[in-house]
């Protein structure tokens, strides 16, 4: 039987997207971007450059003055506003390098948040604190964790709902380069498990080791990387050696 590449339905693509700032600050002109279900991509470029923009564009936090953020099929900007934000609840996923893990909530609690905005039950949440290593800690609340583990649960919440597309921007940069690798491994094989899509925006050469496809921002566009992704091994010397934040 064939295989009928051209049927899958892309978590994101990006047609011609362009946001320009002010009188004539250029930071995306006529991007295109295709992200396949399940690919897991770094995106690397110097400071300024309009990574976070462009993440901001595809989660709807910021408007673009012209072209398409498509995911999963839908043209965000053909959907009404209750339409995007349904899509949006439903589709995406969140990892900041800030964590954003809510202070008053249990981590049950916490990761628990997009099963009760989808109105799906909340059980899931014990099993996806579970699989980032947090089994048994529902109850224990966010000040009783360290920097590591405030990243899993919010790599849990991000997932837990079963997102086609996973924002995240600098998940590691609060952690220290051992806790850096440690969270990247189980971010990209959770990642992987739950059949997510993700964009990770990294300065670290270390951190974009573990993506399938490296792209640079730069002049507006997305470009392939002349350095290929390594194979993302335990530890090795290629993913360990220069995490630098
Ligand atoms: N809301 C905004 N208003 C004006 N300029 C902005 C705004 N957001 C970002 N910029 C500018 O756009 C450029 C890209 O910013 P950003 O996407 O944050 O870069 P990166 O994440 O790659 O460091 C920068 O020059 C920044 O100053
Ligand atoms: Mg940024």
């Amino acid at each position: 039987m064939l295989l009928r590449e051209e049927s899958v339905v892309p978590a994101l693509e990006c047609r011609g997207l362009s946001k320009t700032y002010g009188a004539g600050r250029i930071v995306l002109a006529h991007l295109d971007f295709t992200l396949a279900p399940g690919e897991f991509v770094a995106i690397m470029g110097d400071s300024g450059v309009g990574k976070s923009t462009l993440l901001n564009l595809v989660a709807g936090l910021d408007s673009a003055d012209s072209g398409d953020v498509i995911i999963d099929g839908s043209v965000v900007s053909r959907l009404d506003d209750n339409a995007a934000t349904r899509l949006r609840r439903q589709k995406l996923g969140f990892v900041f390098q800030a964590f954003h893990v809510l202070p008053h909530l249990t981590l049950a609690q916490n990761v628990a948040l997009p099963l009760l905005l989808n109105d799906l039950p909340t059980a899931a949440a014990l099993d996806m604190l579970a699989a980032v290593g947090l089994s048994g800690r529902g109850d224990d609340f966010p000040r009783q964790l360290s920097g590591g583990e405030l990243q899993r649960v919010a790599i849990a919440r991000a997932l837990v709902h079963r997102p086609k597309l996973i924002l995240a921007d600098e998940p590691t940069g609060n952690l220290d380069p051992d806790t850096a690798h440690d969270v990247l491994a189980l971010f990209r094989a959770q990642s992987k498990a739950t059949g997510a899509a993700t964009i990770m925006v990294t300065h670290s050469e270390a951190a974009a080791a573990v993506a399938d496809r490296i792209l640079i921002l730069s002049d507006g566009g997305l470009h392939a990387s002349s350095r290929t992704s390594a194979p993302f091994g335990s530890r090795s010397p290629a993913a360990s050696a220069d995490d630098v934040h």
